[in-house]
């Protein structure tokens, strides 16, 4: 069955070369030397914000790479802990590397008793689970003792906790919040099948476990998005990783951000029938609506992540017609949308498009979704963070004062 996987991502790569005629130039950029000239719009567009070497969006041809190798290699022949491990360090492991950080990680998995209390004494299941996950990453920064010291290996450290963590809360999230008893980790799994087990309860099949690793390789970098940005404003200022990193869980919450493949579900179900979606699309063009899962700031092609979770949502999906229902419908928007939108802005399906289905059809509850997101990038928020602390600039951008020049002062007894 995996290697139907590897198969899909093949095709999936093959097309993308075909449709872009070329792979991600080679030579991206030298060092930059600053200051550089910019274009900048709102909400920072076009602004460059540092210079780096972990990962490349090129958004006109549609390609993504980590520190030199593309996302579709990747996730064909990668894992998510060996791709952390690239992300963080900047190579790819030797088999003895790679054991060695898999041991770690297999070790911080296991939530120490007082860890696992204090996540458990959490209100958890009251609100959104990204909240959940927010709060308890914030309590794991409590318990740890490390937590203040901001070198870069203490911070390497934590980086390397929280890769392991956030599978086995967001386990424990996703079974608290309906009654059913939480699971320790269990580290002889890999983290993506044991990610699977502690929210569902069931040992994973292997095509399963192979999807959910593959999803977490897509989800685990992508340049300077909104919540990339954010842990690294907030540890511009020396706070530290665990500040940084409940930061980068309340920006990827949001429905423009991270928060989009819960509502492309919600989306999907609304329409409820591939017949439907014209009548739908035409009425959310009349009403302004952004679709859910389409368009990209920098993306102006097809997001290469979809390109490879398309296929894996159309072989999950065949498991359950309701599922299957929900793939024809995605596929019929997908076309009324590029057949418009596309042609018009440039917008086409994203990453957060197809990634529902493939979590639905494996049992996973939408609200789920995100956190899974999360999971897999606290990888590249933490790698960044790392990587922007060795040559350390608070951020501090400029707003424009469009107010007015001079007021006088009032007395409150002569305002209107
Ligand atoms: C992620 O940055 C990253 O890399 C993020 C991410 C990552 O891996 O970290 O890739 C993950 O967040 C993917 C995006 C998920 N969000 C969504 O799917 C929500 C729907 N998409 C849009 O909200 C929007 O496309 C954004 C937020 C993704 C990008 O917004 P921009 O760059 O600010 O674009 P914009 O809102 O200024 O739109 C430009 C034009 C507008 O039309 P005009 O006002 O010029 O006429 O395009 C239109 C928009 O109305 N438009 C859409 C649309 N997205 C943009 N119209 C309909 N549906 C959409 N989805």
């Amino acid at each position: 069955m995996t290697d139907q996987i590897k198969e899909l991502i093949k095709a999936a790569k093959e097309r993308a070369v075909k449709e872009t005629d070329s792979e991600p130039e080679p030579a991206l950029t030298s060092a930059v030397d600053w200051p550089v000239d910019c274009k900048v719009g709102l909400g920072l567009e076009g602004a460059v914000a540092c210079e780096t070497t972990i990962g490349y969006v090129n958004g006109s041809k549609g390609w993504l790479i980590y520190r030199g190798l593309d996302c579709f290699e990747l996730s064909e022949f990668s894992t998510f802990e060996e791709t952390s491990y690239l992300l963080i360090f900047g190579k790819l492991p030797t088999q003895k590397e790679l054991d060695e950080f898999k041991a770690k990680l297999g070790k911080y998995r296991v939530l120490t008793q007082e860890e696992w209390d204090a996540v458990n004494a959490l209100p958890l299941g009251k609100g959104h689970p990204m909240s959940d996950l927010r709060s308890a990453v914030s309590v794991l920064g409590l318990l740890d003792p490390t937590s203040e010291d901001t070198s870069v290996e203490a911070e390497t450290e934590v980086a390397i906790k929280l890769i392991a963590k956030l599978p086995v809360i967001t386990g424990i999230v996703a079974r608290t919040r309906h009654g059913e008893k939480p699971l320790q980790a269990n580290p002889d799994l890999s983290l993506a099948a044991d990610l699977v087990r502690m929210m569902s309860g069931n040992e994973p099949t292997e095509e399963d476990a192979r999807v959910m690793d593959v999803c977490l390789i897509l989800h685990a970098d992508h340049g300077m998005n909104a919540s990339t940005f954010t842990s690294m404003v907030v540890n511009s200022s020396l706070s530290d990783m665990y500040s940084s990193i409940v930061a980068g869980i309340g920006s990827l919450k949001g429905p423009l951000h991270g928060g989009a493949n819960e509502a492309v579900l919600k989306t999907l179900e609304e329409i409820g029938s591939p017949d439907n979606v014209d009548a739908w699309y035409k009425k959310a063009r009349e009403q302004k609506r952004k679709v859910m899962g389409f368009g990209h700031r920098v993306y102006k092609a097809y997001d290469p992540r979809a390109r490879v979770l398309h296929p894996l949502a159309e072989l999950l999906s065949k498991r359950d017609p309701k599922i299957q229902s929900l793939y024809e419908i995605a596929v019929k928007l997908e076309s009324a949308v590029i057949s418009e939108l596309g042609k018009e802005k440039k917008i086409f399906p994203n990453v957060d498009f197809y990634s529902g289905i493939v979590y639905a059809a494996m049992k996973i509850e939408t609200e789920m979704f995100t956190p899974i997101f999360a999971v897999s990038r606290v990888a590249g928020w933490t790698a960044r963070v790392l990587e922007y602390l060795k040559k350390n600039r608070i951020f501090r951008p400029r707003g424009i004062y469009v107010g007015p020049a001079r007021e006088e002062y009032v007395p409150i007894d002569k305002r209107g």
